[in-house]
């Protein structure tokens, strides 16, 4: 369960929640019309406008998390198994007109919650968009919201998505829970019970998606004009051909040098994993850790959800590493990875038809050896490589290549042959990447092969290459985009097309589209005026503890005598949380409040918030409002936190 929410004092709330600019993929992908309902109905939609993936599973990747460590941990309290969270990630290409979502769409939910979480890309503003839908039940109309960002990014501490590392215990890849999910009859959606394989690739496309932020960052911080214009040509050049240059090879004018001095001590690479939990992991009775089945006492579901400290996603996260010098073939493979593959290969189609360049021809001699039912061919000259086969199916032939080399460029190994012998006996071949052309490492394009068998076993091989990337290069430089602090993978192909005088296409329809969109939306709390310590609880915990949905358990949401109630309800643990700041790490039951990644937005760090007046002073206001109650503060400390009165009054829980 996710909410937003409500500064009401001090602070409006933040702009930086809703787009600076352009919109999230997830609007694009909802448009005008109410999300999807019920959710089997949303991924079917998301489905329809995916291609299939190579890797045989659906390019949605889907699994249930009955256990977790989201914010809608403890909304399916104590159902969880029959109210598992779905967490789904695309990791395919949309079909062509379609909202790219490679990587850049992720989904949150609870049927419990009755709202969807959403990460997804904004590629104009060059982030992840957090965003909510509510209201998401039968018979209601479903509402997006933009999401209080301090909230999520307390645990989304990359900006991105985050996941749990190997062997992801939360999910059916763990026996105990995919034993249980299943003993409740449910179908889940239509979500099958999956393995460690769609576990992995949420894990991967988590892991690239948080990777957005460096390659913007690099972009923006570190490449000059030239190295932008040197860095692109190399990213599109890979997305067109399939083939990554050699690091060597790979020119990135004064990208080291400035690289060096602006990050001496290496650029920090922010992480998405969250260590792996076994939520069976401390359960002791012998009957919970077997698969069977049971009816599920109470007790043993708290100590199933229970999460110690050290596996709390609200820990900071130290940087995973430190670069100190780019890795080129990673920098090329990244920056490609933003531009959009229906985009990609529309390009590649246009150059082909557009421009004019003078066909070069080159020719080796070969030798063929016969096979039952196809022909090898290995061609070579010092300098150029070719090798693949070739099989005759009715009047046509088709065929692969092994390698094809011609000094230091190479093409992708993916390629198809298709053709068909002339009347003077040539053998005719197109050389194909699926439905785009083939070229090389370089851009340039291999547009025939023609075999010419002067003897059973010996011949020659004329290859036709066009250079039509270099006119690509010729104007990279000048595109607009090369001065932008923002990479924009769609503006990258659409400014390319506009420099090389080619039609537009649909690229630019996001403008046209955007326009077309309801408003983005916050979800906003009327202002309230609070008194005595809790108008100083709303400005250290608003942000995250005054929203209309109760986890984290909203003990600021209502009017002055509701707040102060539900103060001092929660006043145990907001003691003990707060008390936390003078506990050794190492010794907490549980984390300090506020997160320590919240702190920076109120101005401090770790050391000088855990000494700081504020701290002191709300410490104090728990602990008169425990007296005030004939309870004994210090006493608190000595429980363990599971045993302190609930946060909330049971009845709004
Ligand atoms: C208390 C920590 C925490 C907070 C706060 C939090 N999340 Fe998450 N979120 C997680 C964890 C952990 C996961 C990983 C898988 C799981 O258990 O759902 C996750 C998963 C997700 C996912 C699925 C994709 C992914 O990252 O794996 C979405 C979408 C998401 N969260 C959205 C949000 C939004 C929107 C907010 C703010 C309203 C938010 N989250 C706040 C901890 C949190
Ligand atoms: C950036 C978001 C954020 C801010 C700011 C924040 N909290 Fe929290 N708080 C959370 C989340 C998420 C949880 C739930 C996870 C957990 O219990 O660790 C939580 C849990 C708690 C709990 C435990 C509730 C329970 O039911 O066990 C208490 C008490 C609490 N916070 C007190 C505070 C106080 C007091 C402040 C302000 C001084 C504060 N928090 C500021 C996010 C925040």
């Amino acid at each position: 369960m996710a909410l937003l929410c409500c500064f009401s004092i001090g602070a409006a709330a933040d702009d930086g929640d809703l787009p600076p600019t352009g919109r999230s993929r997830f609007d694009y992908l909802i448009g005008n019309a109410p999300v999807p309902y019920p959710l089997s109905r949303l991924i079917a939609r998301i489905r329809s406008q995916l291609e299939a993936s190579g890797d045989g599973l659906s390019p949605f990747k889907i699994t249930l998390i009955p256990l977790g460590r989201s914010l809608r941990r403890s909304v399916a309290a104590p159902d969880f198994f029959h109210y598992p969270s779905v967490v789904a990630a695309v990791d395919g290409n949309s079909k062509a007109g379609y909202t790219p979502l490679h990587d850049q769409l992720f989904l949150g939910y609870n049927e419990r919650a009755e709202s969807v979480e959403i990460i997804s890309y904004n590629e104009q503003a060059g982030r992840f968009e957090f965003q909510v839908v509510r209201d998401y039940r039968a018979g209601a109309q479903p509402k997006t919201y933009y999401a209080s960002r301090a909230l999520c990014l307390a645990c989304h501490q990359n900006n991105a998505p985050i996941f749990s590392r190997p062997l992801w215990d939360e999910t059916p890849a763990n026996p105990a829970i995919a034993s249980r999910l299943k003993a409740t009859g449910r179908d889940f959606y239509g979500i099958p019970l999956s393995g460690t394989d769609i576990s992995s690739a949420i894990d991967a496309a988590a892991e690239r998606a948080n990777m957005f932020q460096v390659w913007l960052q690099i972009w923006r911080e570190a490449c000059s004009n030239a190295c932008r214009a040197q860095w692109l040509d190399a990213a599109l050049a890979y997305a067109m051909s399939g083939n990554l240059p050699e690091a060597d090879e790979l020119k990135f004018a004064d990208l080291e040098m400035r690289w060096t001095k602006i990050w001496p001590q290496g650029l920090s690479i922010p992480g998405s994993s969250i260590p792996n939990r076994d939520p069976f992991a401390n359960v002791v009775e012998p009957h919970i850790k077997s698969n069977a089945v049971l009816s599920h006492p109470l007790a043993e579901l708290a100590q199933l959800a229970y999460i110690p400290a050290q596996f709390e996603p609200l820990n900071p996260r130290p940087p995973l590493q430190r670069w100190t010098t780019p890795d080129k073939t990673r920098l090329v493979a990244g920056l490609a990875g933003l531009l959009n593959k229906a985009d990609v290969q529309a390009f590649d189609q246009a150059l082909v038809t557009h421009t004019k360049a003078q066909p070069q021809t080159l020719s080796l001699p070969c030798r063929f050896t016969r096979k039952p039912g196809r022909v090898v061919f290995n061609c070579a000259t010092p300098d150029v490589q070719l090798s693949g086969v070739f099989q005759s199916t009715g009047s046509n032939l088709s065929g692969q290549i092994d390698r094809l080399q011609e000094g230091r460029a190479k093409t992708a190994l993916d390629l198809t042959l298709s053709g068909r012998m002339t009347k003077a006996g040539q053998i005719e071949l197109i050389p194909k990447r699926g439905a785009s052309w083939a070229r090389l490492s370089d851009g340039r394009r291999w547009s025939r092969l023609q075999l010419d068998t002067l003897r059973a076993d010996q011949g020659s091989a004329t290859l036709t290459l066009i250079d039509d990337y270099a006119a690509v290069r010729s104007v990279l430089p000048r595109l607009p985009l090369m001065t932008a602090s923002i990479f924009d993978g769609s503006r990258a192909l659409a400014e390319l097309q506009a420099a090389l005088g080619m039609d537009k296409r649909e690229v630019l329809t996001r403008e046209t589209l955007a326009n077309k969109l309801p408003p983005a939306k916050l979800e906003i709390v009327a202002p309230r005026k609070l008194s005595g310590s809790a108008t100083r609880f709303l400005q250290y915990c608003g942000p995250c503890h005054g929203s209309t949905t109760n986890f984290p358990p909203n003990f600021l949401h209502g009017d002055d005598a509701t707040v102060n109630a539900r103060l001092d309800h929660c006043a145990e643990r907001i003691f003990y949380r707060l008390s936390m700041w003078h506990v050794a790490e190492a010794k907490r039951g549980k984390t300090t409040m506020p997160p320590t990644p919240a702190l920076a937005a109120y101005g401090f760090d770790e050391t000088s918030w855990a000494s700081s007046a504020p701290l002191a002073d709300l410490i104090e206001a728990a602990r008169q409002r425990i007296v005030n109650q004939g309870g004994q503060p210090d006493a608190v400390l000595t429980r363990s936190f599971e045993q302190l009165r609930s946060c909330l009054p049971a009845t709004i829980q």
